[in-house]
C-alpha cells in the first residue's frame, strides 16, 4: 500500500487533500491520471447497468435532501456507531471494532489492555454530516450531506416509472457522491470521509425478489471480473442476522483481496431491501408510492433489490491488483508495471519519436494530435527509448508508439505491447483501427 501510495501521488493518480494545510482527514483529490481511471471504471458501469440495458433508467439526484427523507430511511435514528474516548490519549475508536484498532501509546496493545486506558462507556454516533439551508443556523434549516445516493431513486421512483413508462421489473441507476463522518476511516481511499458511489435500485413485484437478488448477485461478481480483478482474489460474503443493516432483509458482500493488513474486504453490497424504503417513503410523505399493475388490474408497493458498489475502492482494488514489479531479460534495472485492463488504463498510447531530429517529432506530433481525438495519448520526446518505455509501464499504458527513421522513409511506426514486451509493425494511418480494436478485444 505505501508503495501504491507514492507511485499515486508521484504520477498524478491521487493527492492528499489540501496537502499544503496539513491535508484534510481521509479526503483525496483524483489528479490528472486517477480522474481518468475512474472516469473509466464509472463509464464502464454506466454502460454495464444503463445503457446496455432496456430495464434500468439513469438518474441523477441532488446530494441535498428534504431532512424528512433521512428520518424515513432510517438514517436519523439508525445509521450509527458507538464510539469510545480514551481520556489518556484522547484515541476515538469504534466500540464495536476494538478488535482491529491499536492503543497509540502501546501499539502492541488494544484499546483499554494497556494500563493508561480509560475508555468512556460507548455512546452512539450518527455518521451523517450535517449543514445549514439558508442564512439561520437553528434547527428548522438543518439538512444533511446524503450518506447514500439510493434515497434520491426512492423519492424519484415514480416520477421515472411514469416518464419512461417502465413495467415492473425494471432498475434506475446512478452514480454520485457519498459522505460519511467515519469514526475510523483510513487505508487511503479504502474508507474516506467523501466518496462516489454507483447504485442501481431494481423494482420488482413482492414474491420474485430472491430471484432477482441471486441474478444481480451473479451478474455484479461477473462485473468486478470483467474489470480485470483476479477471481482468486474476489469472494461472497453473506451477512449474518446481525450485520445486516437496518433497511436489508438478506445481503451479499462482493469481497476483494487487498492484501497486507487488511485482506478480503467489500467493495459492493448487494441487498435486498424489500419494501421498507418504499413503504417508509410512502408513510412519511403521505404519498402513495404503490405501482399500478395494468394487465392484472393491481396495485403493490415493490420490493428493491439494490447493488451498490464505491467507485473509489474499485478503483484501489484495480491499482492493487494491477501493481507489479518484474525483472527485465537482458536489463539490470527491473520494471514497475500497472497491468490495467486497456478499456480502464487513463493513457491508451504513448508517442515517442526515437531521436529529436530527422523529421521524427514532427511525424510523432501528428499522429499524437490525430489519436487524441479518439483516446488519451501521451507524447514523449525526452530520455532514452527504454526511460520512456519505463514512464507508461508504470502508470498503465498498454501500448508505445515509436517513430524511427524507416518511419519518415515507408510511412509505418512500431507497436509495443505493454505485457508482452512485443513490438510489431504497422502502417502509421491504420494506428487509430489497430489501437481500438486491441482495446475492444
Ligand atoms: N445504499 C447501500 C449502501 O450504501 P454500503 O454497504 O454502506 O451500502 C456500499 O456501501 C458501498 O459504498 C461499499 O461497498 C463501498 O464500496 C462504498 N463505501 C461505503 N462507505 C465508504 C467509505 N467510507 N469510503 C469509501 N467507500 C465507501
Amino acid at each position: 500500500m505505501e508503495k501504491l501510495v507514492s507511485l499515486a501521488k508521484r504520477r498524478g493518480f491521487i493527492f492528499q487533500s489540501s496537502e499544503i494545510y496539513g491535508g484534510t482527514g481521509s479526503v483525496w483529490d483524483y489528479g490528472p491520471l486517477g480522474v481518468e481511471l475512474k472516469k473509466n471504471v464509472k463509464d464502464r458501469w454506466w454502460n454495464a447497468m444503463v445503457r446496455f440495458r432496456d430495464d434500468i433508467e439513469g438518474l441523477d439526484a441532488a446530494i441535498l435532501m428534504h431532512p424528512r427523507v433521512w428520518e424515513a430511511s432510517g438514517h436519523v435514528s439508525g445509521f450509527v456507531d458507538p464510539l469510545v474516548d480514551c481520556k489518556t490519549c484522547k484515541g476515538r475508536f469504534r466500540a464495536d471494532k476494538l478488535e482491529d484498532a491499536r492503543c497509540p501509546q502501546k501499539p502492541s496493545k488494544r484499546p483499554g489492555e494497556h494500563d493508561a486506558c480509560q475508555l468512556t462507556v460507548p455512546r452512539q454516533f450518527n455518521l451523517m454530516f450535517k449543514t445549514f439551508m439558508g442564512p439561520l443556523e437553528e434547527s428548522a434549516s438543518v439538512v444533511y450531506l446524503r450518506p447514500e445516493t439510493a434515497q434520491g431513486i426512492y423519492v424519484n421512483f415514480l416520477n421515472v416509472q411514469q416518464s419512461t413508462r417502465q413495467k415492473i421489473p425494471f432498475g434506475i441507476a446512478q452514480i454520485g457522491k457519498a459522505f460519511r463522518n467515519e469514526i475510523t476511516p483510513g487505508n487511503f481511499i479504502f474508507r474516506t470521509r467523501e466518496f462516489e458511489q454507483m447504485e442501481m435500485q431494481f423494482f420488482v413485484e413482492p414474491g420474485t425478489d430472491m430471484g432477482w437478488f441471486e441474478f444481480w448477485k451473479a451478474e455484479r461478481m461477473k462485473w468486478h471480473v470483467e474489470l480485470g480483478l483476479d477471481p482468486a482474489r474476489l469472494e461472497y460474503h453473506q451477512h449474518t442476522a446481525g450485520e445486516l443493516a437496518h433497511y436489508a432483509r438478506a445481503a451479499f458482500d462482493v469481497n476483494f483481496d487487498f492484501g497486507g493488513t487488511l485482506g478480503f474486504q467489500e467493495i459492493e453490497g448487494v441487498h435486498n431491501r424489500g419494501d421498507f424504503d418504499l413503504g417508509r417513503h410512502q408513510e412519511y410523505s403521505t404519498k402513495k408510492l404503490e405501482y399500478f399493475d395494468q394487465p392484472n388490474n393491481k396495485r403493490f408497493l415493490p420490493y428493491v433489490v439494490e447493488t451498490s458498489v464505491g467507485a473509489d475502492r474499485v478503483t484501489l482494488a484495480l491499482l492493487v491488483n494491477a501493481y507489479r514489479e518484474e525483472a527485465v531479460a537482458g536489463e539490470e534495472e527491473g520494471r514497475v508495471v500497472l497491468g490495467l485492463h486497456p478499456a480502464l488504463a487513463p493513457i491508451k498510447a504513448g508517442i515517442f519519436p526515437l531521436v529529436k531530429k530527422d523529421g521524427m517529432p514532427e511525424m510523432a506530433h501528428r499522429i499524437a494530435d490525430d489519436l487524441r481525438r479518439r483516446f488519451p495519448v501521451f507524447y514523449d520526446e525526452s530520455g532514452a527509448i527504454g526511460r520512456r518505455y519505463r514512464r507508461q509501464d508504470e502508470v498503465g499504458t498498454p501500448f508505445c508508439v515509436t517513430v524511427d527513421g524507416q518511419s519518415t522513409q515507408d510511412g509505418t511506426v512500431t507497436i509495443r505491447d505493454r505485457d508482452t514486451l512485443e513490438q510489431s509493425r504497422v502502417p502509421a494511418d491504420a494506428l487509430a483501427r489497430v489501437i481500438q480494436e486491441k482495446l475492444d478485444a
